[in-house]
C-alpha cells in the first residue's frame, strides 16, 4: 500500500465508471487537461486538476511529475491462462504450414499437450513460470489480471493451477482474478463420455474449488467438438448455483449459439465471438455481458478478426485481452492488442482504451475496484511516456508505459538512461 501524489498529467484519463459502457458511450474516456491524482493508503483519495489540488500534508507521499505525459488505469487483461506447464513451439511452425488449430487438437497436440505437461509440472515450477509472465505483463502497465486453470483437467492439477494463482496473489503485485476452466477440453480418460466429465466436474471439482475459495468465476470452452451448447448451459448454471461468476469462450471457431446463451444466462463475459451472427451480437448488445475480443488469438491462428466495430455499433460492451496462453495466443502483449484492435478491428483509440480498462475489470467482475480513476478506487495507473493515450496505437507495437502504479506504489520501466535518473530523482 503506497501514498503518492502525480502532478500536472498533460492529459489524466479517468474513464470513469462503476460499470462496463456500452456502444457510443465506449468513446467517452472522461479526460482531465493539467491533472492531478492522489492516493492514500493504496486508494485513489482525489482526482482533478493540479491547480484544485487539495492542500494536504503531500511529506509521505511519492511524488511523480508528469509534465508532458498521459496517465491512465493500469491495464485489466481480463482473459489469460497464464498458469501452463510446457510450451508448444513446433504446433506454431505446423500451423504457419497451414496446419488447423483444431485439427492439431484431433491428434491429441494442443490443449492435450499442454495438459501433459501441466500435469507433470511441480506447483513450484508452474509458480515460477507463471511469475515471470506476470513480470512482462506488469512491465506493460496491467495491473490486474484474469488467469484460468483448465490445462489439469483432473481435479489435482486443476486445484494445482488454481493454488498457483492464490500464492501469487499474495507475492506479486498483479491482482489475479483467479477462474476456474475444468472444461477446457475432454481429457483422453473421459473421451467419448463428455456428458459424464461435466457431471464429474460438478460434482467433485467445482465443489472443491468452491469449498478452498479458489477461484471467483467459471469458464468452458463451448466450441463444435468440444462442449456443446447444453453441457456448457448445464456447467455454467450448476457453477453458478455454487457462488461463481461465469464466463465463456464462445463462438470461437464455430458459431454455436454461444454468444446468445451467454446473454441468457447473464454470464459476465463471452470471449473470442470471431463466428458470431448478427443476431448474437443483437443478443449481447440487449444484455449486460461483455463481449470480450481477443485480437492476438486471431492473429497468431490467422483467421479473420471477431466484428469489433459492428459489435460497438450495435450497443455492446467489448473489452479487449490477450489470452495468453502456450497455443492460440503465446503473448501478453498489450501494444500488439490496441495495435490490432484499432488498425484492422476499426475500434478507435477512445474504444481499445475503455475495452482494456473499465470494461475489461467488468469482464472479470472487478469494475467496482478497478479500471477508472475514480475516487475510492484501487490505485492502480500507469504514465506514459507521450502526452496522449492516443500514442497507444500510434506508437505501434511499442511499450510507451513509463510508470506503473500498483496500490499507490510506483514501479518505473528501467528502459533507458534517462529513465532511469528520472526514477532516483523522485
Ligand atoms: O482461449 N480456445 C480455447 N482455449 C484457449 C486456447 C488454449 C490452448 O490452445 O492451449 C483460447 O484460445
Ligand atoms: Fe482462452
Amino acid at each position: 500500500m503506497g501514498n503518492i501524489v502525480i502532478r500536472n498529467a498533460a492529459q489524466l484519463v479517468t474513464c470513469s465508471g462503476r460499470a462496463a459502457r456500452k456502444g457510443a458511450a465506449m468513446s467517452e474516456l472522461t479526460v482531465i487537461e493539467n491533472g492531478a491524482v492522489v492516493v492514500t493508503d493504496g486508494v485513489i483519495a482525489y482526482v482533478g486538476r493540479t491547480e484544485d489540488l487539495p492542500a494536504w500534508d503531500y511529506s509521505g507521499y511519492e511524488k511523480i511529475d508528469a509534465t508532458g505525459r498521459a496517465v491512465l488505469p493500469g491495464f485489466v487483461d481480463s482473459h489469460t491462462h497464464l498458469v501452463f506447464g510446457g510450451f508448444r513451439e513446433e504446433e506454431f511452425s505446423w500451423r504457419m504450414r497451414g496446419d488447423s488449430y483444431m485439427s492439431i487438437m484431433e491428434r491429441g497436440g494442443g490443449i492435450h499437450s499442454t495438459m501433459n505437461a501441466t500435469r507433470r509440472a511441480s506447483f513450484e515450477e508452474l509458480k515460477t513460470a507463471a511469475r515471470e509472465r506476470l513480470d512482462r505483463m506488469f512491465a506493460l502497465g496491467v495491473t490486474t489480471v484474469e488467469g484460468k486453470s483448465g490445462y489439469g483437467m483432473d481435479c489435482e492439477t486443476e486445484l494445482r493451477q488454481l493454488e498457483v494463482m492464490r500464492a501469487l496473489n499474495g507475492e506479486h503485485p498483479v491482482d489475479i482474478v483467479p477462474t476456474f476452466m475444468g472444461a477446457h477440453a475432454t481429457p483422453a480418460e473421459w473421451k467419448g463420455r463428455e456428458d459424464g466429465f461435466i457431471d464429474w466436474l460438478i460434482a467433485e471439482v467445482m465443489p472443491e474449488v468452491a469449498a478452498r475459495g479458489l477461484a471467483e468465476c467459471c469458464d468452458i470452452f463451448c466450441e463444435r467438438g468440444v462442449f456443446t451448447i447444453e453441457q456448457s448451459r448445464r456447467y455454467l448454471t450448476a457453477a453458478a448455483e455454487m457462488g461463481f461468476r461465469t464466463k465463456i469462450h464462445a463462438d470461437e471457431i464455430v458459431d454455436t449459439g454461444g454468444a446468445a446463451l451467454a446473454a441468457e444466462l447473464g454470464t459476465l463475459s463471452a470471449d473470442h465471438l470471431l463466428m458470431t451472427s448478427d443476431e448474437g451480437i443483437r443478443a449481447l448488445a440487449a444484455s449486460g455481458t461483455v463481449a470480450t475480443l481477443l485480437p492476438c488469438t486471431a492473429f497468431s491462428l490467422r483467421e479473420h478478426y471477431a466484428r469489433g466495430r459492428e459489435m460497438i455499433d450495435a450497443g455492446c460492451a467489448v473489452a479487449l485481452a490477450t489470452d495468453l496462453n502456450p497455443g492460440s495466443s503465446f503473448t501478453s502483449s498489450i501494444p500488439l492488442t490496441i495495435a490490432i484492435a484499432c488498425i484492422y478491428m476499426k475500434m478507435s483509440p477512445e474504444e481499445a482504451v475503455t475495452a482494456l480498462t473499465l470494461n475489461a475489470a467488468a469482464a472479470c467482475g472487478r469494475a467496482d475496484r478497478v479500471g477508472s480513476i475514480d475516487e475510492g478506487k484501487q490505485g492502480d495507473l500507469v504514465v506514459l511516456d507521450f502526452p496522449s493515450y492516443k500514442f497507444l496505437p500510434y506508437h505501434v507495437g511499442m511499450n510507451i508505459v513509463r510508470t506503473v502504479v500498483k496500490r499507490g506504489v510506483a514501479y518505473h520501466n528501467q528502459l533507458t538512461i534517462d529513465n532511469r535518473r528520472q526514477a532516483e530523482r523522485h
